[in-house]
């Protein structure tokens, strides 16, 4: 089941929410990929721009968090971390060994909890 981007995703920061729906169609993309048959194009070409644009993301959203944020960045960056850490384990894990749906499931789960719990809260204490 592809993701679909909805208003109970939506952060109310138009960057975010834009770069959010490109994440989402990045995902989709890879499922896609992976439910055709096509792994070699899902692992060689799909997954490192899917995780090109995780940092950019980020980075984007990090740059967004200033110091009057309180504990809200700390554990944000932290939730960040965990997730780039998941990614770039996969350069060096040898493709034969890389479970495709089992890191599809983990990319939808993650990213809409966080984009519902974190970047959301992100959103209120910047805008208030
Ligand atoms: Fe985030």
């Amino acid at each position: 089941m592809p993701l679909i981007w909805n208003d109970t995703l939506a952060t109310g920061i138009r960057q975010i929410d834009l770069q959010h729906q490109e994440l989402i169609e990045l995902i989709n993309t890879l499922e896609d990929a992976h439910a055709s048959g096509q792994r070699q194009a899902a692992l060689e070409d799909v997954l490192p721009k899917l995780s090109a644009y995780v940092l950019f993301h980020f980075a984007t959203e990090e740059a967004m968090m200033s110091k009057s944020l309180g504990d809200h960045a700390e554990r944000h960056r932290r939730q960040h971390q965990v997730f780039t850490d998941r990614i770039e384990v996969l350069r060096y894990t040898p493709p034969e060994r890389i479970d495709l749906a089992e890191l599809i499931a983990y990319l939808k789960q993650w990213l809409i909890e966080h984009i519902m719990k974190t970047d959301r809260e992100l959103a209120r204490l910047i805008t208030g």
